[in-house]
C-alpha cells in the first residue's frame, strides 16, 4: 500500500460520514429519495446504460444514478481502494494506479504532459482524470475499452506501465496473500481473486469518484442562482451558447456529464515526447527529476505518433479523433488534452478561439470563436466553478 503520500485524499467510499466530503465530491451510503426526478433520472439512466442504479451510492445533485454493475458493494470498494494505492500490483513493486492517477491530482498527474511509467518509460498519452469515470462509456483516449473493471487489465499489463508479464502470476499472488486471499473472498464469495473480480474491485472504487454537487450543480439544477458569480454564469452562456462547447461537452436538462460520450478530431497538435535529451522520470511517488536520456538506457527517445481513434476503426474520418473528456474537476487535472500540450485552461481557451489546430479532417464544429478577453476569461472561470 502506498497511501500516505495521497494523505491529504479523503476517501469519500470508506469514510462517507466522519468527514465532511470536499464540496463537490461526495459518496454516501443511503438512497436518494429524490421522487420523481430520481425516477425520471432512473429511466433515462436504464434507457443509457441498460442496467439498474447502485443502491448505496447516492449521486449528488447534477450527476445520474451509478450504474449498479459498476459500482458492486461496499466491500468490493474497500478492496479496490486497496488495490488502487498498491505498488506490489506491479512488475517491479514500484507503480501503482494511484501514481499516474493522484487522488490530489484530480486523479491525473499534473507533473508530466505524457505519464511516466515502468522504468522511466514515457507513456504517448497524459493520464486522464477519473473522476465520474463510472458514467463514461468509452475509456481511454480513443475510446477502445468500453468496460470498466476490464481496463484495468490495460495498465497492468502493459510492459511501459505496470509491467506484468502475464494474468496468471498476479491473481496467483493475491490468492495466497494472506490478506488479499480472504478480503477477495469476503467481497466475492465463492470467486475469490480472480481476472475478474480483481478488475471488478478496482472499477467498484474508481465508480465512487463521483464529481457533482459543486456550485455549478447548485445553481444550474437546484435553483441557487447566487452558487455562480456574475462572471462564471456570463461563462456559463458562452459555453453554452456563442462558443460552442456544450455541442459536445454536453449538459443535460437534470444532470451534466460534459460529454457527449463520442470523439472528435479538435486538431490538438502531434507533440514529440522528447525535450532536449532530457527526460522526467519517477524515482519514487511523487519525487520527479529530469535525467538524460542517455542514462535511461530503457527509455524511449521520442513519443510514438498517435493518430487517436483512427488505431482502432481504420476509418480515415477517425483520425487524430479522441473521446470528448468530462470537465469536472478540470482546473485540478492540468495539463490538458490527449498528449497534455496544453498547460492551463487559458491556453485551452486560446486553443479553441484560434478554430483548434488545422488539419483535413477538422470537426466542423470547431472553428474561430472571435471571442474578446473578458469573455476567454468568463469561460475559464466557469470551468475553475465545475
Ligand atoms: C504509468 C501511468 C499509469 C498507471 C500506472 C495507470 N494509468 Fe490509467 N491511464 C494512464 C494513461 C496515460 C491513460 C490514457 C491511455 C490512453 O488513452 O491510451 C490512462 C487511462 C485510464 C483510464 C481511462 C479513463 C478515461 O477517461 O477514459 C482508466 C479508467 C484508468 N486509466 C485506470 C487505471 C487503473 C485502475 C490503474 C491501475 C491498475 C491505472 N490506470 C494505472 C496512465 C496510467
Ligand atoms: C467538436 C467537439 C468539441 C467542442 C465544440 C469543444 N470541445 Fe473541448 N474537447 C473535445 C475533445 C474531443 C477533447 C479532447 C481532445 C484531446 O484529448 O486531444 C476536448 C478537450 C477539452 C479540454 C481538456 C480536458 C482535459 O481533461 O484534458 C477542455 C478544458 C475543453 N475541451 C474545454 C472546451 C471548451 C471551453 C470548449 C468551447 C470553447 C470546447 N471544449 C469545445 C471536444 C470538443
Amino acid at each position: 500500500m502506498s497511501v500516505a503520500p495521497f494523505a491529504n485524499y479523503r476517501s469519500a467510499a470508506t469514510k462517507p460520514s466522519r468527514s465532511p466530503p470536499p464540496a463537490t465530491l461526495g459518496v454516501a451510503t443511503a438512497p436518494q429519495g429524490r421522487g420523481i426526478a430520481r425516477v425520471l433520472h432512473a429511466l433515462a439512466l436504464l434507457v443509457y446504460v441498460g442496467g439498474a442504479a447502485a443502491e448505496d451510492i447516492q449521486s449528488p445533485l447534477g450527476l445520474p444514478p451509478v450504474p449498479a454493475k459498476v459500482a458492486g458493494t461496499p466491500a468490493m470498494r474497500r478492496l479496490g481502494e486497496k488495490l488502487f494505492f498498491d505498488r506490489s500490483l506491479s512488475a517491479n513493486g514500484t507503480l501503482s494506479c494511484a501514481m499516474c492517477h493522484i487522488p490530489a491530482q484530480g486523479f491525473a498527474s499534473n507533473q508530466s504532459a505524457l505519464s511516466i511509467g515502468m522504468e522511466g518509460r514515457s507513456l504517448r498519452r497524459n493520464a486522464p482524470s477519473l473522476y465520474n469515470v463510472a458514467f463514461k462509456k468509452f475509456l481511454f483516449h480513443d475510446g477502445r475499452e468500453p468496460d470498466l473493471a476490464a481496463q484495468v487489465w490495460g495498465p497492468l499489463l502493459a510492459a511501459d506501465e505496470m509491467g506484468n508479464a502475464g494474468i496468471g502470476p498476479l491473481v496467483a499472488r493475491l490468492r495466497a496473500d494472506a490478506d488479499y486471499g480472504p478480503s477477495f473472498e469476503a467481497s466475492f464469495p465463492g470467486e475469490g481473486a480472480t481476472m475478474m473480480t480483481l478488475g471488478r474491485a478496482i472499477a467498484a472504487y474508481e465508480a465512487a469518484l463521483l464529481r457533482g454537487g459543486g456550485r455549478f450543480d447548485r445553481a444550474v439544477y437546484g435553483g441557487e442562482r447566487a452558487a455562480l458569480t456574475p462572471q462564471e454564469w456570463k461563462g456559463y452562456e458562452l459555453f453554452t451558447g456563442k462558443a460552442g462547447c456544450a455541442a459536445c461537452h454536453a449538459i443535460g436538462a437534470e444532470t451534466a456529464l460534459f460529454t457527449d460520450q463520442s470523439w472528435h478530431n479538435t486538431g490538438v497538435a502531434f507533440r514529440s515526447g522528447a525535450t532536449g535529451g532530457k527526460r522526467l522520470v519517477q524515482l519514487a511517488p511523487g519525487v520527479l527529476q529530469h535525467v538524460d536520456l542517455a542514462a535511461v538506457g530503457l527509455a524511449q527517445t521520442g513519443a510514438p505518433n498517435d493518430v487517436g481513434r483512427f488505431e482502432i476503426t481504420n476509418a480515415p474520418t477517425d483520425r487524430w479523433a479522441y473521446t470528448t473528456p468530462m470537465l469536472r474537476g478540470v482546473s485540478e487535472s492540468a495539463p490538458y488534452m490527449h498528449d497534455g500540450s496544453l498547460r492551463t485552461l487559458a491556453e485551452v481557451i486560446e486553443f479553441y478561439d484560434r478554430g483548434g489546430g488545422a488539419n483535413p479532417s477538422l470537426d466542423p464544429k470547431i472553428r474561430p470563436l472571435e471571442l474578446t478577453p473578458d469573455e476567454k476569461a468568463a469561460i475559464v472561470a466557469f470551468l475553475e466553478a465545475l
